[in-house]
């Protein structure tokens, strides 16, 4: 009995026992809780709740579902599938399993022709019921197994409708396994149908044995799962489900597609995970969801990659997965129609996701293979030189690194579920703890990227649009090592955050592009600029590069000059060759500034970040002083020097760990995947670097350096010209020299030192010259002030006003300072042995100032200086500092300068020390 008849025979019998047919729903659940639809009874978990009232209380259905929490049965036994079709009869407080059972019974024997004497059913171990409704129906009571919560107890897994169910089984034989029941062997004994009895709600939490129940269900409910590719699997008399009518076509497609002998012991298992996975991702993609890192794009994109590699195990060398899937489409299209009319999208999905996976898959798949050999390696020389006794069999499985596992995933796409996959068939265990926790330091990254980054609230908007390009096409391909210009099509516009159809002429957008000669700022170089034209004369002047989703795109921010630009259209992108390789002077030129530093100031000095602009660059070095100018005038002949001898620029791929055994320098804070690209510059020079770069040094032009600052403890940061920009700042400086000579009035260049020597000198000496003229000017004034010095109790006081006319007598006193110097002078008039304070004020640009000194007589009595200024200070609007026997005071309040004043003179009068 093929399939078609299975799915036909099921509604009718259903339909004609009261039931209203529901059509599936979505694999993507309408459901929070849920990844994806995993069971006919999930579309209707609100009418089990309580929370709507189902159209009939009697519902059947053919639910597609997929379920990944057994992926790793696939193709090891004969009745798993990531995807399967369940048929299923509802009852919402209507009947119970006293009909339901006879019903399935009924089914399976009458209307399927099934034999008898080869059902077995189990119940949830104190539902006596359900064993007599079996014993009754013709199941003889040894035939009848009672079993835990773990097998005869069913949920979706988190909250919700649950309760205990009751399962059919198919005795496939002896030569399918061990007597005994479904207790003791599911291979043997092939579950075909699912009878549960809802009855409460469960919370979260719990595990396989034990359910968190939280309480009843508004009204007990019934619902089933009878598997139809199961139960075709009986009926059609084949060993496996993958042999089935709906599967054994795309089976036997892939093998010719690979050539291989897909029965064959060994090509078994890897060709029915690739049917397998084939199918479910055809029915994901068909749904809607596209392969991306999270959520149920994740568990699409693992479907997806775990098919490519089993496929390359099969010897597959070329992309076939879009051609099986149209197999499936094929077997399964007037079934599932959405498959006929998502073919296209299917298959290209699958074509992309194949093309960016399959390249790197190879070399990823090698580098886990030299870990997992490494790491097994490790743990034998540990285990034979270790003291201590054997450690305990579950502990003993040797440890994958997590950093191996992220290096998988962020270079070569593999998910995580895979390398640990692959790692267990090695007997490793991988440390998901630590890849996790770098998962989490590469968002953090990723968001503080985004967040300084962040120039507008559209920001977020942005990074949206652009993960939604990146799932629905992939990542942008890079191929502007090679080439300047490049044909590709635009995969997304964005504009003010948000992505758009079309940008017009005028407007600011920016553009992805599947394929792309223009180099994303990274690494420290900046992003390429140019020009992307279209096919019809549209024009886009390309300002920037930038990468966006996480560096999976790239992002070339531009205005449209002429025409419009639209999703879709093929484009001829073109980068600006002067401004590329003024940028790739600059970074071949840093490599060696890198190495010269490190040459002349000593292994230390390292690179602690860069900026490789077109014609400059800026290189902060891990250096504990200043770089003293004769030696960077060293380094700079140093670093000419070494580009004129016209050293060769190699570049060249290798694992991390042969580019490191080679001497390589890495930079701090970048992370490396395990494969990398190395920069050779001659024999002195060789880094891990993906920028672009000259390919001879004599190409990088002169170098110049034109700054050296401190930029942080331990970090000098030194910045240089290079190229046609080097020759124009000597040429700048060449202009200014001349001007400076114009300006000395000396005719040559090389007289400009001596006369400026000249200048410099008769300056220091009218200098000194007005220095001490101001210096006698203010012990004239000083002593006119002392002349106004009076007794108060024995203490010789001064309070004057510095800006009267009369006191001021010509002395222009401009500093604070000098007042101060004033102060001293007065107070040196003070009578011998008596104590003595002066305080002046004066206003100067609006504000007032007070000076307050007092002599060491006065010192033993007074409180200190500032404490006398303080309540003047506050007059005038401020506070009073200074130490010692001299105090200042300022405020705006200029008005009250001779309160202050007469003020401060009270205090220098009374006051005592306390
Ligand atoms: N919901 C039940 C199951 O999936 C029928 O087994």
């Amino acid at each position: 009995m093929r399939t078609p008849d299975i799915r036909r025979l099921f509604l009718d019998y259903f339909r004609e026992r009261g039931h209203q047919l529901v059509p599936s729903s979505s694999l993507v659940p309408d459901d929070p809780t849920l990844l994806l639809t995993t069971a006919g009874m999930v579309q209707f978990k609100p009418y089990f709740l309580g929370e709507s009232s189902p159209p009939k209380d009697r519902l059947v259905s053919l639910q597609k579902c997929v379920r990944t929490v057994d992926i790793d049965n696939i193709g090891t036994t004969d009745r798993h599938s990531t995807f399967f079709e369940m048929l299923g009869n509802f009852s919402f407080g209507d009947y119970g399993k006293a009909i339901a059972v006879p019903w399935a019974y009924e089914f399976l024997t009458d209307v399927l022709g099934l034999a008898p004497e080869r059902l077995w059913a189990t119940v949830y171990r104190e539902d006596d019921e359900a064993v007599e409704l079996w014993r009754r129906v013709g199941i003889p009571i040894e035939r009848i197994q009672r079993l835990g919560v773990a097998e005869n107890y069913w949920d979706t897994g988190g909250p919700g409708p649950c309760g205990p169910c009751s399962e059919i089984f198919y005795d496939r034989g002896p030569a399918y396994g061990r007597e005994g029941g479904p207790a003791v062997d599911t291979d043997r004994y092939l579950e075909v149908w699912n009878l549960v009895f809802m009855r409460y709600l469960r919370g979260e939490g719990g595990d396989e044995n034990t359910i968190p129940f939280v309480g009843d269900l508004p009204r007990p409910c019934l619902e089933s799962g009878l598997g139809l590719e199961r139960v075709a699997m009986v009926l059609q008399g084949v060993d496996t489900i993958h042999d089935i009518d709906v599967m054994a076509p795309v089976m036997a497609r892939l093998g010719q597609l690979t050539g291989a002998d897909v029965r064959a012991e060994g090509q078994r298992r890897p060709a029915r995970i690739v049917v397998d996975h084939v199918r479910a991702a055809a029915f994901l993609l068909a749904d809607g969801v596209l392969p991306s890192n999270e959520g149920r794009g994740y568990v699409l994109r693992r479907l997806l990659r775990r098919a490519i590699r089993h496929g390359q195990a099969l010897g597959v060398d070329h992309p076939f997965l879009h051609d099986l899937a149209g197999t499936v489409v094929d077997q399964l299209g007037q079934v599932w129609p959405e498959l006929t009319e998502r073919r296209g999208l299917v298959e290209q999905a699958m074509g992309h996701e194949e093309d960016g996976f399959g390249r790197t898959l190879a070399q990823g798949a090698r580098l886990l293979h030299t870990a997992i050999r490494r790491t097994r390696e490790e743990a034998v020389r540990r285990s034979s030189t270790s003291t201590t006794p054997a450690q305990p069999v579950l502990s003993a499985r040797p440890v994958l690194s997590g950093r191996t596992a992220f290096e998988l995933h962020d270079t070569f796409g593999f998910p995580v579920d895979l390398t640990t996959e692959i790692a267990a068939e090695a007997g490793l265990v991988v440390d998901t703890d630590r890849f996790e926790a770098l998962m989490d330091d590469q968002r953090r990254r990723a968001q503080r990227a985004r967040g300084e980054a962040r120039t507008q609230g559209d920001d977020r908007g942005r990074g949206q649009a652009y993960r939604t390009i990146l799932d629905r096409t992939g990542a942008t391909r890079f191929v502007g090592h090679d080439r300047l210009t490049e044909e590709g099509s635009i995969i997304g516009l964005v504009r003010d955050g948000t992505e758009v159809p079309a940008a017009l002429e005028g407007e600011h957008v920016e553009v992805v592009l599947d394929r792309t000669p223009f180099y994303a700022e990274s690494g420290g170089q900046v992003g390429d600029a140019g020009v992307i034209r279209t096919p019809d004369g549209s024009e886009l002047r390309v300002v920037d590069t930038g990468l966006g989703a996480g560096g999976d795109l790239h992002v070339h921010r531009a205005e449209v000059v002429r025409g419009e630009l639209r999703v879709g259209q093929s484009v001829h992108a073109v980068v600006d060759d002067d401004r590329r390789s003024a940028t790739a002077r600059s970074h071949s030129a840093t490599h060696v500034l890198h190495a010269v530093l490190r040459d002349t100031l000593g292994d230390h000095a390292r690179q602690h970040g860069s900026l490789v602009a077109p014609g400059r660059l800026r290189f902060d070095v891990t250096h504990f002083a200043p770089i003293e100018s004769d030696a960077l005038v060293r380094i700079q002949d140093e670093v000419n020097q070494r580009l004129l001898s016209d050293p060769e620029v190699r570049i060249w791929q290798a694992s991390r760990a042969e580019a490191q055994e080679a001497g390589a320098i890495a930079l701090f804070g970048e992370t490396y995947g395990e494969v990398v690209r190395v920069v050779d510059i001659g024999n002195f020079s060789r880094e891990l670097c993906g920028g672009t770069h000259v390919g001879h040094g004599s190409q990088a032009g002169p170098v110049r350096l034109v700054g050296e600052t401190s930029v942080g403890s331990g970090v000098r940061r030194i910045e240089a010209l290079t190229g046609i920009d080097a020759l124009r700042y000597s040429d700048h400086e060449r202009v200014l020299v001349e001007q400076i000579a114009a300006l000395l009035g000396v005719p040559r260049s090389g007289e400009i030192l001596r006369r400026l020597q000249g200048r410099l000198d008769a300056l220091a000496r009218a200098e000194g010259e007005l220095a001490d003229v101001r210096q006698r000017e203010r012990a004239k004034l000083a002593e006119r002030l002392a002349g106004k010095g009076r007794d108060a109790g024995g203490r010789w006081i001064v309070a004057e006003r510095l800006d009267d006319p009369g006191v001021r007598d010509g002395h222009d006193v401009k500093q604070g300072e000098e007042i101060r110097a004033l102060v001293d002078g007065v107070l040196a008039y003070c009578p011998s042995g008596r104590p003595g304070g002066a305080v002046l004020g004066m206003v100067r640009d609006g504000k007032a100032q007070l000076v307050l000194g007092i002599n060491s007589a006065m010192e033993q009595l007074t409180a200190p200086a500032r404490d006398l200024l303080r309540p003047a200070g506050r007059t005038i609007g401020g506070g009073a500092g200074g130490v010692g026997r001299i105090a200042h005071a300022g405020g705006r309040e200029v008005n009250r300068l001779d309160q202050a004043l007469a003020q401060a003179a009270h205090h220098l009068a009374t006051s005592t020390r306390t």
